[in-house]
């Protein structure tokens, strides 16, 4: 079943490309198609080293314009790399990947006034207030003072940072710091946003504050790439999901699809009575094609056909005399698809080679 998960992945750049006799000419062909197509980012066969590590293996991958697409991955899959050769920052190895029909090496520089990104760590100006950040980012962007002004005050109030704005950033708390990179980054409102783990350490109303923020972009046709360890993010905001692990990209589809994939619907039985693990397993089992799984006093098991089977298995359960304290049936969720795919959860806890890059300056694009 995992086989048809799986995308082909193309090394270089894809067979059926004109074949172009320079990289300029290669790049205006792809941009003028990527222009001219609903597709807001295309990448093709993005290769990426750092030293021995190979941040990204040959990634393919679209992003419909006025669309989100969730990036998911494991710690060190490429996500950040990802983003950072999108947002003109780092060079890639080989391929090519275009924003907005713009060549993320050739045209980084116009590229660049279309795009705004929330990165992983902050990038603020400390010595300025929440205020003053937000209306120099406008600024830079090119809204009139006023316009940067009504901006950065409507997100500054939605992130509910007001009491703070006359502040100087530097006094604020992780979390409001956080929120005020990404408001700098939602400031300008580009027509594409990379946001890399925009809700890791908010407190659950920032998070809710940031969802309804990206909602309304998106609704005025903003094209939103996000990567996140989140689950219910991706399943909330991401129109499609694309999952990445050692810089390869090994599934993409809509929630739905990727959770129809992963298998059945488990119906999950919790006893009242540890003991009567066996006895509940031999009652149910005729109902599905897999032996039940059992962890602790819960008993779960693929059911073939989810309907009827509540009822069913309460019949059967008492007939064999067995307690049952909880029953449920239950679809499985993007934790499942992650944990079948990349064979471990998505919030366990960092690898060792997590945590902030040191900013090499190693294929730095400007
Ligand atoms: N500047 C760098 N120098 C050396 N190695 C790097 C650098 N940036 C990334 N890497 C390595 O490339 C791989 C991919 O890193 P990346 O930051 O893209 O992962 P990620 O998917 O964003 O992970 P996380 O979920 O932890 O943020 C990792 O093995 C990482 O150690
Ligand atoms: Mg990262």
């Amino acid at each position: 079943m995992r086989g048809s998960f799986l995308r082909s992945v193309r090394p270089v750049r894809p067979a059926d490309a004109p074949s172009p006799t320079t990289q300029a000419a290669y790049a205006s062909a792809a941009a003028t198609e990527t222009a001219q197509d609903g597709c807001a980012i295309r990448v093709r066969g993005v290769f990426k080293s750092f030293g021995a590590v190979e941040a990204l293996a040959g990634v393919d991958l679209d992003v419909e314009r006025g669309t989100v697409l969730g990036l998911l991955g494991p710690n060190g899959a490429g996500k950040t790399t990802l983003v950072r050769v999108l947002a003109t920052l780092l060079k890639p190895d080989a391929g090519s990947a275009e924003v907005l029909g713009l060549d993320v090496v050739e045209d980084a520089g116009r590229l660049r006034e279309q795009i705004g990104l929330a990165g992983q760590y902050a990038a603020i100006d400390e010595n300025l207030t929440g205020i003053e950040n937000l209306v120099m980012v406008g600024r830079l962007y090119g809204a009139d003072r006023r316009a940067a002004k009504a901006r950065g005050r409507e997100l500054i109030e939605r992130f509910e940072l007001s009491d703070a704005a006359g502040r100087p950033s530097k006094t604020y708390s992780g979390g409001m710091r956080r929120r005020l990179d990404l408001a700098a980054a939602l400031v300008a409102k580009p027509p594409v946003l990379f946001l890399d783990e925009p809700t890791t350490g908010l407190d659950p109303r920032s998070r809710l504050a940031l969802w309804e923020v990206i909602e309304d972009l998106v609704g005025e046709g903003t094209t939103v790439l996000l990567t996140t360890q989140y689950l219910d993010e991706a399943d909330r905001l991401a129109h499609a999901i694309a999952v990445i692990d050692h810089g390869r990209l090994i599934a993409e589809g809509t929630s739905d699809e990727l959770k129809d994939q992963v298998g059945a619907e488990r119906l999950e039985v919790t006893l009242d009575d540890e003991g009567d693990r066996r006895a509940a397993v031999a009652a149910l089992a005729s109902m599905s094609d897999e032996p039940p799984t059992c962890e602790g006093r819960v008993v779960k098991v693929q059911v073939r056909e989810h309907r009827g089977a509540i009822v069913e298995a309460v019949k059967r359960l008492s007939e064999a005399g067995v307690g049952v304290d909880d029953l449920a049936i239950r679809r499985p969720t993007l934790d499942d698809v992650f944990l079948s795919l990349t064979g471990h959860a998505a919030e366990e806890e960092k690898g060792e080679d997590e945590g902030p890059a040191e900013d090499e300056d190693e294929g730095e694009a400007a």
